[in-house]
């Protein structure tokens, strides 16, 4: 079985260049799918996620080149709108293909996505939004049949902000003859990130970064080539990894603009965050201070790294209370801390952590994606050694979270252990 090992205790010092965003990368693949021709995108992460997802359109019958950072995706051998229930179970966002693929082929055949177990992630948002647009969907237990013979424009109103549904829709609506309006749209950057990469090609979209956006279907797309920006979550692990350990450090790329609640949580933590040209530097002298917040959407404190922030707050000098409002089953992470000496009661959506320092080493788990990268970070700032399973999670997202951190000090390694 793979494992991290981590040697706490190390202050952190230099650079990490910061991957491009797994949440970005990942829809304009699927968006790909719009066009029939040749999108080349370039600061892709190497990360599992990429990597499967690529498989699925390869399974589709698109051809994928992928070298170093780019990835070239050939769309004209597109000849299947299924996608194999294996390839959809292992990531959520295969969902996000069916917007494409009924846009594309007139219907898409999926199941059921997988991803993180972090609570319940239904997928309503997205089939009411498709169905608006004129598909016809069947969902008979985990298997979902849409097809639709053209699609239409429409108005599209949210109940609540749905990341993943807003860009299903948007795609969907690039495709679909006449205008779509969406109404309570996310704001999430990535959306914006889509709707740049969209109109890029050919399609005619307004209100980018708003909830409201507007969108003229069925325009004809061209090839393109396109940039994706770096993580943001991945540069807040890295900013709360040296609010753990201590440091200094410059997150090269990392997308400052697109991280201001987070900023602003580790500045009230005591940490120094810089913004300059290459990136932003983030210094911490001695122990975090203690905070209280909550997830939310953007431009709030990102649930992704609520897990994070959590493990910063286990060693802070004093209590802090960190309310997740947009997952309901996002602690587990939480709880694995405990073993590490943390003290941490979850009530509800709520835990209140009474600061320790330094955390003891031991064995964890990670469950999840976030929550994996959050006990490296608790990793970092205990006395011994902490043995991390369960590391194929942070593969799934993180492109090689020991080389970043070891390249600025940490003292870890990936290893194995029998089982
Ligand atoms: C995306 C991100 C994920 C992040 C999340 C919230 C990607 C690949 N993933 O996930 O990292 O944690 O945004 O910022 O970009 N909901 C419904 N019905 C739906 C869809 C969602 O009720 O059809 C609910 C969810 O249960 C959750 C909330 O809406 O409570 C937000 O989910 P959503 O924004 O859709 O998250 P994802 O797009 O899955």
């Amino acid at each position: 079985m793979s494992v991290i090992r981590i040697r706490g205790l190390h202050c952190l010092e230099g650079e990490i260049r910061i991957q491009g965003s797994k949440n970005a990368v990942l829809p304009l693949m699927a968006a790909s799918l719009l066009h029939r021709g040749t999108v080349v995108l370039k600061n892709v992460p190497g990360i599992q996620d990429v990597n499967c997802m690529k498989g699925i359109l390869e399974y589709l019958g698109c051809v994928c080149e992928w070298n170093a950072h780019t990835l070239r995706i050939s769309t004209e051998g597109l000849n299947t709108a299924v996608i194999p229930e294996a390839e959809a179970g292992r990531m959520r966002s295969s969902v996000m293909l069916l917007g494409p693929l009924l846009g594309r082929l007139g219907e898409a055949v999926s199941h059921h996505p997988g991803g993180c177990s972090i609570g319940r992630r239904p997928i309503d948002l997205h089939l009411s939004a498709l169905r608006k647009l004129g598909a016809e969907i069947r969902v008979e237990g985990d298997r979902i049949t849409a097809s639709a013979e053209g699609l239409r424009g429409s108005e599209i109103l949210f109940p609540f902000p749905s990341v993943g549904a807003t860009e299903n829709a948007v795609m969907a609506a690039v495709a679909a003859r006449g205008i779509t309006v969406l109404r309570g749209a996310s704001v999430e950057p990535e959306i914006e990130v889509l709707c740049r990469f969209l109109k890029k090609m050919g399609a005619r979209i307004d209100g980018i970064g708003s909830s409201t956006l507007m969108i003229e279907g069925g325009q004809p797309l061209h090839d393109v080539t396109f940039a994706v920006p770096g993580d943001r979550i991945v540069a807040g692990t890295y900013a709360g990894a040296v609010l753990a350990a201590g440091g200094d450090v410059l997150l090269r790329e990392a997308p400052a603009d697109h991280m201001g609640a987070v900023l602003h949580a580790m500045n009230r933590m005591g940490g120094r965050t810089e913004l300059l040209p290459e990136g932003i530097r983030v210094r911490m002298d001695g122990r975090p201070g203690a905070v209280c917040l909550a997830t939310e959407a953007y431009p709030g404190f990102p649930t992704d790294l609520q897990s994070v922030i959590v493990a910063v707050a286990a060693l802070a000098d004093g209590e802090s209370r960190i309310r997740e409002t947009v997952f309901e089953a996002r602690f587990a992470s939480a709880k694995e801390l405990q073993k590490l000496g943390a003290h941490i009661i979850i009530e509800d959506r709520t835990v209140r952590v009474d600061g320790t320092y330094p955390l003891t080493g031991g064995s964890v788990r990670a469950a999840d994606l976030r929550g994996g990268a959050a006990l490296v970070v608790a990793g970092l700032a205990a006395r011994g050694t902490t043995v991390l399973t369960g590391c194929e999670h942070i593969r799934r997202g993180y492109e090689d979270i020991c080389r970043d951190l070891c390249s600025v000090g940490a003292d870890m390694e990936y290893g194995t252990v029998a089982t």
